[in-house]
C-alpha cells in the first residue's frame, strides 16, 4: 500500500523498490567480502525500552483498533501488508509517549465487574476499550549494519502479542510469559528508520492471579555476525571434584551466511575480577550454509570458587568465534560452579551440604507498577525475602523475567523455574524447551517445574502420562536439574507416581509419610504450604470490612498455619523443605473475600514489601540472627480493660513480658514455636525481654503513641551497585517521634529534579486508590467529513455554508482525470471537545490532504498555503480558537492525486489530542505506611520528594542514588 502525501518526490513503492535493489547489491557485496566486513562488527545487545508510543485499541471494533487487519490485502494475505496501526507510515503522533516496561492494566481504575483473578482492574473481556494495547517505536538502523544478523527480542509481553516490523508480520506469541525473538534482518531499512508495531490483547486470561497488560518486560535489538552463537545457545555445566572443576562448555553455533564457514571457538572463563582463569579452544570447525551445530569443550578450572547462598560467586564464559583469526562473534554467559543433588531420604544438597529449603512462592507483581518491575525492584524483593531467612523462590506459575533470575544468581537464592501449562504437543513441549534453554545457565535454578495443580489430570492416568512425557522431554534439554510438578490432590495416583521430585501443595489432607514409604526413591518437597491470610498491621478480624488479623492462624480446615506447616516439614528430612504461599501479596485472589478487596492476603510481606508479623516468625526459625518481635501495636484506645492477645516471635530460649514495667510472666520458647499472653489493655509500654542461656539478650518495646504530627520518609536499600530507582517508605510520627502504627493519613507527593514517580502503594488489600497518576490522553477524530469542489484554494465562499448536501469526503477516486477536472476542494468536518481546564493541552496533528492547503477551525485561520508534508504538521490549539462542544474544521486544498491506480491517497486529516495533566500523586497510609517509587531520568541534578498532608508537618527528602 502506498499512501500519497507528497507526490512531487518518488512515491514510496518506488522508494521501496529502489531500496530493495540496493539491499540486494550491498548484500551480495557484503556476502563476498564478509571477512573484512565482520571484523568491525561486535555483537550488540541493545535495550530499546525508551521512546515508544502507546494507545489502547479494541478487540472487535476495527475503527477503535486503528483499522488493523481490514484492508483488501492485509498482513496475512501479503508479506509487508501490515495495515492500520501496523503500517509503518501510520500516524501515531497523538499517542502517548512511554518507556518500557509498561503495564497498562495497573493504570486502569478498579471495577466490581472486573476479574477477581486480576485484582478487579478494569481490563479483560468486560472492558473491551481497555483490553487491546498498541505499541509503536521507530529505530534507526545504520547502513553499516547491512550484512549482519539482526533480531528483535521480547523478554515477555502479556499477551497474545502480534509484532510487525516495517509492516511485515513477524508472528504471534500467545504466551504472556515466555521470551521470544524474531529475525528481522531481511525486513530492515538500512541507513534509515524502521517501525516496530506490537499489538497485545488481554481479553483472555492465562493465570488466576494478576497478570498485567502489555510490554511489561524489556525489549532488545540483537545485532551479530552471520556466523554466531545461536540465541540462548550456550550451556555451562560443571563436574566438581577436590579443588578442581571440569567445566563442559557447550555452544550452538549457527552459520547464517550464504556460504560454508570455517572457524574456531575459544572458550575463556573469566572470574569476578575480570581475570581469565581457564580457557580452551576448538579449531578447524566447519558449518555449511544455514547449518547449526553444538560444540562441546571440557575446561579444567583449578580451585573454583563455588556458587552458594552466602557467596553467590559468578564466572563468565566468553565464547569467541574466530574466522581467519579475526573475531566474528563474542558471546558472554554468566554461570556458577556448584553441585546440586536431591536425596529421597535426606532432601536437597548444595555443594555437598544439606540445605533445608525455606522457600516462598511469588507472582511478578508489585505495588504501584503492577508487573512492569524495573530491574532494581527484583533485587529489592529478593533481598527482602532473604532478610526473612528465605533461601528459595518458586516462580509461580510461569516463566519469570530473566532479570529476576539474575537477581537470584547474584544475591544467592535458589529457584524453581516453572512452566505455565502442562501438555505434550509440540507447542507445549516447545515452551518447556524455550524456558530451559533460556534459563539453564542460572546457577540459582535447582529444579524445572513442568506444572502446577492441574486438577483435571493430577490424580489420574492422563496426568501420570503427561508428567512422564514432559519430564523425559525436559531431560533432553537439561539433565542436571530434577523435574518437579506441584500437586494438590491425587497423592498415590496420577502425577505423584511418575514425577521425579514430587511437589506437595498443602499437606493437611495428605499422608506424605505413607507416600514416601510406597515410593522410597522419589524426591519430595512442599511446593505450597503455610498459606495464611492477614492484613498487615491489623489485629482484629473484621470480616464486614474485609480485614484479617495478622496473627498466624489457619485460614480454614484445608490449610495449616505457617507454624504448623513449618513444624511438619522441619521434622522430616526426606522432605527437602517447603515454599510458603506466598512471599509477597499480589493483586487478585483476595481469598477469602471478593470485591472490594483487590489484593491477596497470603503474603508474608505485603504488596510493597512491608513485613507482616509472620516475617519475624520466619526470621526466628529460618535465620541464626537473634530475633525478638512483639505484636500487636499498643494503640487500643477504646478497648481499655479488654483482653488483647500479645504474641512474641523469637528464637530466644525464654521471654518475659512486662506492661508498664509490671511483669506478666516468663515463658519458655518451643523450637519453631511462638509465645502468647492475654493482656488486659492499659495504654503505655509493653516490653518483651529475651533470654539466651539464662542471659538477657534482646528487648522489644511497643508503645502507645500520640496523634500523628509529622511525616517521615526513609529510603529502602537496593542491593545493586548501579541503580536508577528509589524506593521510599513514608510513615508518620507523633510529637515524641514515635511511628504511629495505626495512621491512615492521605499524603500527597511532589518530586522535583530529574525524576518521576512511577507508582505508589500501601499494601492495603481493600484500597481502591490509584496506583499511578498519569496524563489522560484523548484522541478525538474528525467526524462528518464532507467535501465540495471550489474554484481555487483562495475561494472562501464555502467556509461556513451549510454542508447538508455536500458529498462524503473522498467519494471520488483521486485519479489523474479527477485532477484535470478539479483544481481545489474544501473539506469540512467537526470534532467535539468536552470541558477542559487551564492545564489541558489541545493539539491538532494534521496530515496533509492536499499539495497545498489552508486550515480553519470555527472560521478562524490556523494555517494558510501550507505545502504538503510527509511528517505532518502540528498545531497547538489556542483557547481563542476552540470552544466546548462541537467545533468545525475546514481544510481548503489542491487535491493529492494517484500516480498508479493501486496507490491510496491520504484521506485522513489527522486527529485532535487532548491531554489532561495527571492529578497530584497521593496515597493514604495503611497501618502507618505507604510506598513511593521514583525513577530518575538519568540527567544530572538533585532529586527531592516533598510529602504533605493536611494537619501534618511536611517532609522534604533528598534522594540518594
Ligand atoms: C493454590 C494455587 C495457587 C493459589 C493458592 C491460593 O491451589 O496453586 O496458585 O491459587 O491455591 O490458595
Amino acid at each position: 500500500m502506498n499512501i500519497i502525501i507528497d507526490i512531487e518526490k518518488p512515491n514510496r513503492m518506488n522508494v521501496y523498490k529502489i531500496a530493495a535493489f540496493l539491499v540486494l547489491i550491498c548484500f551480495c557485496k557484503s556476502e563476498t567480502s564478509s571477512a573484512q566486513h565482520q571484523v568491525a562488527d561486535k555483537r550488540q545487545h541493545l535495550l530499546i525500552d525508551t521512546g515508544w508510543r502507546f494507545a489502547l485499541g479494541h478487540p472487535f471494533d476495527v475503527k477503535k483498533d486503528f483499522n488493523n487487519g481490514t484492508s483488501y490485502f492485509s498482513y496475512l494475505a501479503k508479506t509487508g501488508y501490515g495495515d492500520g496501526a501496523a503500517e509503518s507510515g501510520f500516524d501515531d503522533r497523538a499517542w502517548r509517549k512511554i518507556n518500557l516496561p509498561h503495564d497498562w492494566a495497573v493504570e486502569q481504575p478498579f471495577s466490581e465487574k472486573a476479574s477477581f483473578s486480576h485484582g478487579f482492574k478494569a481490563v479483560g473481556r468486560n472492558f473491551p476499550d481497555a483490553s487491546v494495547g498498541w505499541y509503536r517505536k521507530s529505530v534507526f538502523i545504520p547502513a553499516g549494519d547491512l550484512g549482519r544478523k539482526i533480531s528483535i527480542a521480547f523478554d515477555g509481553v502479556f499477551r497474545n502479542s502480534v509484532v510487525w516490523v516495517n509492516g511485515h508480520y513477524l508472528g504471534t506469541e500467545p504466551s504472556g510469559y515466555d521470551s521470544f525473538h524474531y529475525d528481522i534482518t531481511d525486513y530492515l531499512n538500512y541507513g534509515g528508520e524502521n517501525v516496530i508495531a506490537v499489538r497485545a490483547d488481554v481479553t483472555m486470561e492465562e493465570g488466576w492471579f494478576y497478570e498485567g497488560a502489555g510490554i511489561y518486560r524489556h525489549v532488545w535489538l540483537n545485532k551479530m555476525d552471520r556466523l554466531h552463537v545461536a540465541p540462548n545457545g550456550t550451556f555451562m555445566t560443571s563436574h566438581v571434584t577436590d579443588g578442581k572443576a571440569t567445566i563442559t562448555a557447550k555452544a550452538i553455533v549457527k552459520n547464517d551466511a550464504l556460504h560454508p564457514e570455517s572457524f574456531s571457538i575459544h572458550q575463556r572463563i573469566v572470574d569476578s575480577k575480570g581475570k581469565v582463569v581457564a580457557s580452551g579452544v576448538m579449531e578447524n570447525l566447519q558449518l555449511t550454509t544455514s547449518e547449526e551445530k553444538e560444540f562441546a569443550l571440557d575446561i579444567t578450572l583449578d580451585h573454583p570458587t563455588l556458587w552458594d547462598l552466602e557467596n553467590p560467586y559468578l564466572y563468565t564464559m566468553v565464547t569467541t568465534i574466530t574466522r581467519n583469526e579475526k573475531v566474528a562473534d563474542e558471546y558472554k554467559t554468566t554461570f556458577g560452579v556448584r553441585t546440586i543433588r536431591f536425596d529421597a531420604d535426606k532432601g536437597f544438597f548444595l555443594n555437598g551440604k544439606r540445605i533445608e529449603i525455606k522457600g516462598s512462592n511469588n507472582h511478578q507483581d508489585h505495588a504501584g507498577v503492577g508487573v512492569a518491575l524495573p530491574d532494581e525492584l527484583q533485587y529489592f524483593r529478593i533481598a527482602k525475602l532473604k532478610e526473612m531467612g528465605s533461601n528459595a523462590y518458586r516462580c509461580s506459575h510461569n516463566p519469570p523475567t530473566p532479570e529476576l533470575l539474575d537477581a537470584c544468581d547474584r544475591l544467592g537464592m535458589l529457584v524453581i523455574d516453572e512452566n505455565r501449562l502442562m501438555g505434550i504437543t509440540d507447542q507445549h513441549l516447545n515452551y518447556v524447551k524455550r524456558l530451559i534453554m533460556r534459563d539453564r545457565n542460572h546457577p540459582s535454578i535447582i529444579s524445572w517445574s513442568v506444572g502446577n495443580e492441574e486438577w483435571q489430570i493430577e490424580g489420574n492416568i492422563v496426568g501420570a502420562r503427561i508428567a512422564q512425557t514432559m519430564q523425559a522431554f525436559a531431560k533432553t534439554v537439561d539433565t542436571t536439574r530434577a523435574i518437579t510438578a506441584a500437586i494438590s490432590g491425587g497423592v498415590g495416583s496420577g502425577i505423584s507416581t511418575t514425577i521425579d521430585l514430587l511437589g506437595y501443595n498443602y499437606i493437611v489432607n495428605k499422608n506424605t509419610d505413607e507416600h514416601h514409604k510406597k515410593y522410597p526413591a522419589q524426591f519430595s518437597w512442599g511446593t505450597e504450604e503455610g498459606s495464611t491470610v492477614a492484613s498487615r498491621g491489623l489485629y482484629i478480624d473484621n470480616r464486614a470490612k474485609n480485614e484479617l488479623a495478622a496473627y498466624d492462624v489457619r485460614q480454614s480446615e484445608n490449610f495449616l498455619s505457617l507454624e504448623d506447616g513449618w513444624k511438619y516439614y522441619a521434622a522430616r528430612s526426606y522432605l527437602a523443605g517447603m515454599f510458603i504461599w506466598t512471599g509477597f501479596d499480589y493483586r487478585g485472589e483476595p481469598t477469602p473475600f471478593g470485591w472490594p478487596s483487590v489484593l491477596s492476603y497470603f503474603g508474608m510481606l505485603d504488596l510493597c514489601g512491608f513485613p507482616k508479623d509472620n516475617v519475624w516468625y520466619l526470621k526466628s526459625w529460618w535465620t541464626d540472627q537473634p530475633t525478638l518481635h512483639l505484636l500487636p501495636h499498643w494503640n487500643w484506645q477504646g478497648r481499655e480493660g479488654q483482653p488483647v492477645e500479645v504474641r512474641v516471635y523469637s528464637n530466644c530460649d525464654e521471654v518475659e513480658l512486662f506492661l508498664n514495667k509490671k511483669g506478666l510472666g516468663k515463658k519458655s520458647m518451643e523450637k519453631n514455636g511462638h509465645l502468647s499472653w492475654m493482656v488486659n489493655y492499659v495504654p503505655g509500654t509493653l516490653t518483651a525481654v529475651g533470654y539466651k542461656n539464662g542471659q538477657k539478650t534482646l528487648t522489644d518495646v511497643v508503645k502507645t503513641t500520640r496523634e500523628p504530627a509529622k511525616i517521615n520518609i526513609t529510603q529502602e536499600q537496593i542491593p545493586l551497585e548501579k541503580r536508577n530507582l528509589a524506593i521510599l517508605t513514608v510513615d508518620v510520627r507523633d510529637v515524641l517521634g514515635s511511628r504511629v502504627p495505626t495512621a491512615v493519613n492521605e499524603v500527597s507527593f511532589e518530586v522535583s529534579g530529574p525524576a518521576k514517580i512511577i507508582g505508589v502503594g500501601n499494601g492495603n488489600p481493600t484500597s481502591l486508590e490509584a496506583d499511578r497518576f498519569i496524563d489522560q490522553i484523548d484522541v478525538i477524530k474528525i467526524d462528518n467529513f464532507k467535501e465540495k469542489v471550489i474554484s481555487a484554494l483562495s475561494d472562501l465562499t464555502e467556509l461556513s455554508s451549510d454542508t447538508k448536501n455536500w458529498d462524503q469526503a473522498f467519494k471520488d477516486d483521486r485519479s489523474k482525470e479527477f485532477g484535470t477536472k478539479v483544481k481545489a476542494l474544501i473539506y469540512r468536518g467537526d470534532f467535539t471537545l468536552n470541558d477542559w481546564t487551564d492545564q489541558t493541552k489541545i493539539t491538532f496533528f494534521y496530515k496533509s490532504l492536499g499539495k497545498e492547503q489552508s486550515i480553519y477551525i470555527n472560521g478562524k485561520k490556523i494555517a494558510a498555503n501550507l505545502m504538503a508534508s510527509k511528517t505532518g504538521d502540528t498545531f497547538i490549539l489556542d483557547r481563542s480558537v476552540i470552544k466546548a462542544g462541537k467545533n468545525t474544521i475546514a481544510i481548503l486544498a489542491t487535491p493529492l492525486l494517484k500516480v498508479n491506480s493501486w496507490d491510496v491517497v491520504n484521506a485522513d486529516p489527522g486527529a485532535i489530542q487532548v491531554v489532561k495533566p495527571a492529578d497530584t500523586w497521593k496515597r493514604k497510609l495503611f497501618s502507618g505506611l505507604a510506598q513511593v517509587i521514583i525513577q530518575p531520568t538519568g540527567a544530572a541534578g538533585a532529586i527531592t520528594l516533598k510529602a504533605s498532608s493536611p494537619g501534618l508537618k511536611p517532609f522534604i527528602f533528598k534522594i540518594k542514588l
